[in-house]
């Protein structure tokens, strides 16, 4: 089977992702600026970061145009990806896909944020606000600040594995 590894990716936690799936897979991942044809592939295997709730803009763009294909997703986020936040993305990802394509399997870990963008959150929402500049908010920010850890890479590669044993 042809499977296609295609990533986006900021700051380069996707990326990691992307790299441990595909080394498993034995194909190479493809940065989706590239805007890689999948027509030819039987399975795409595709990952974004979590802007705003959802696939960052670019991935989102590219996953609304593959149609008629079986897609496994992957996804870092800072927030828990077990939490409700999390799992609305996971939704939003499988959401994005074209028509008659089928999600037949999600892989999701935290990602460190950009301590820019950290810096830039300062101030900018009010308190209640699920990014106001609180004390909780900046411990989500620690929590995620060592991933994707080595742990969650061996979680991506068992991922991919799956994906090998029903697919290959
Ligand atoms: C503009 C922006 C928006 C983000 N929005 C969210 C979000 O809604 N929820 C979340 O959990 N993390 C959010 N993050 C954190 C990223 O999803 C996370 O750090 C991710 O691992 C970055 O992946 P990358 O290194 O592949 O770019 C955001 C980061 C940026 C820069």
């Amino acid at each position: 089977m042809n499977i296609l590894v295609v990533y986006s990716s900021r700051t380069g936690n996707t990326k990691r992702v992307a790299q441990s799936i595909a080394d498993v897979l034995g194909v190479k991942a493809v940065d989706v600026k590239t805007n890689p044809d999948y027509t030819a592939f039987d399975l795409i295997v595709a990952g974004y970061w979590v802007d705003r709730g959802g696939p960052n803009h670019e991935m989102k763009s590219y996953l609304q145009g593959i149609t008629h294909k079986k897609v496994a997703l992957f996804s870092t986020l800072g927030a828990d990806p077990l939490s409700e936040h999390g799992k609305n993305s996971v939704a939003a990802g499988i959401d994005s896909l074209g028509d008659d394509s089928t999600c037949v399997g999600t892989f999701i870990c935290r990602g460190k944020v950009d301590p820019l963008l950290v810096e830039q959150m300062k101030g900018r929402f009010p308190v209640g606000h699920p990014h106001a500049y609180t004390p909780e908010w900046l411990a989500r920010i620690d929590a995620a600040a060592a991933h994707p850890t080595e742990e969650d890479l061996e979680s991506a590669r068992l991922f991919a594995e799956q994906l090998k044993v029903t697919y290959h």
